[in-house]
């Protein structure tokens, strides 16, 4: 651990300054105006919308719910009418004096109707190819609308359905696109109500999408391929709940992340409880700004050839986690100590991400 210094949270993305990276995503957080003002005094650095299109949308009911380690939605986008968000909305957003970014979906015909309406509100636009399928063509085409049609960033959010994401983040870039966002929610998938048996979700196939925690390694995964494919910027969304899920997205090649399901499960707050975190761990790891840890992480292979886990004796507590899960049974808890058996290790690892303590450790990072 290094000495400690003053963080400055700030992030710089396509020439807009934000105060932290901690974005909002679109979302029931940024419903209307006065929600998206309500994430502001809640601490979000920006302020993405949610995404409109040319009628207002006509979600099936029910269309949210809670779930293990997760969230599940069927929502579509903004249920007001575009002219809503043009003639009020927006301008009640831009009070906050924070960047706006305005989510607009989908097609190459859609961008090119609302985009110039939009544009008085907008210092940069994002882009929902979450309906328009896995070809890449009409995602290069609405990019195109986009840049035709206005002179600010435009931000392509990817989904990550069955596409290949570096392919499609350079078709992306290759188009025009400013920053890359990843990624939307993950989908479709199906929760069952056992007591009924009844989708959670309302519709034909019951059918929702998946965000929360759940998404999250699905996340830094595609973060991951995205930086290393592009140039521009990419901006990190899916089960940011905590500062560690921030630097773990800004480690994978993010810049700054966007936030959803946190922001609907705890509130407008929570974006200023993630900033404070994220200030704290790049405090206490002797980091000054959030730009010092982005794409660490990129290139790094964490093979390990030899060397079992360390152990702590310190601070092993006993609890016997690391033994009931060893594949190996190569750990045995003597004396309220584990003991590793070298010659049956076969340094999978799981037993340091099952230590609860932190007692068990690799001796050198790989
Ligand atoms: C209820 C709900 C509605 C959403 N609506 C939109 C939307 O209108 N446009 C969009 O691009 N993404 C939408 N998303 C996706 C989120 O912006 C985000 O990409 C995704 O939920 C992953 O982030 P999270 O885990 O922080 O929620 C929605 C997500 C949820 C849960």
């Amino acid at each position: 651990m290094s000495v400690r210094q003053a963080v400055e949270l700030g992030v710089e993305i396509c020439g807009l300054r934000f105060p932290n990276p901690i974005l909002t995503a679109a979302g029931p957080p940024v419903h209307d105006g006065m929600a998206v003002l309500a994430c502001a005094a809640g601490g979000a650095g920006g302020q993405v919308t949610k995404t409109i299109s040319r009628t207002a949308a006509r979600p099936t009911t029910p269309n949210m719910a809670e779930v293990a380690h997760g969230f599940l939605n069927a929502e579509l986008w903004s249920e007001l009418p575009p002219e809503r968000w043009i003639e009020r909305e927006y301008a009640i957003a831009r009070q906050a004096g924070l960047p706006v970014i305005v989510s607009l979906g989908y097609t190459a015909e859609d961008i090119a109707d609302l985009a110039p309406s939009v544009r008085p509100f907008a210092d940069a636009l994002e882009l929902s190819t979450h309906y328009i399928g896995e070809d890449a063509a009409p995602m290069v085409a609405a990019i195109r609308a986009a840049k035709a049609a206005l002179d600010v960033p435009v931000f392509v959010k990817l989904s990550p359905l069955g596409r290949e994401m570096r392919r499609a983040a350079e078709q992306a870039q290759a188009a025009g696109a400013d920053a890359i966002v990843a990624i939307n929610s993950f989908g479709p998938v199906l929760a069952i109500d056992v007591e009924t048996a009844t989708p959670r979700m309302g519709g034909q196939d019951g059918y929702g999408w998946l965000s929360g925690p759940a998404i999250k390694p699905l996340a830094v995964r595609c973060i991951h391929d995205v930086a290393s494919a592009v140039e521009v910027p990419v901006i990190g969304c899916g089960g940011v709940s905590r500062g560690a899920d921030v630097i773990e997205m800004l480690m994978a090649g993010a810049s700054a992340v966007q936030v959803c399901t946190a922001a609907i499960l705890r509130g407008p707050s929570v974006f200023g409880k993630i900033a404070a975190e994220t200030a704290t761990w790049l405090e206490r790891h002797g980091y000054a700004r959030p730009s010092e840890v982005v794409g660490l992480a990129l290139g790094r292979d964490a093979t390990r050839t030899s060397g079992v886990p360390l152990l702590d004796l310190a601070l092993c507590n006993g609890c016997g986690l690391c033994e009931l899960s060893c594949p190996e049974g190569a750990i045995r808890v003597v004396d309220g100590k584990a003991v590793i058996d070298e010659e049956h290790c076969s340094l999978c690892g799981l037993c340091i991400s099952r230590c609860r303590p932190g007692a068990l450790l690799w001796a050198t990072p790989a």
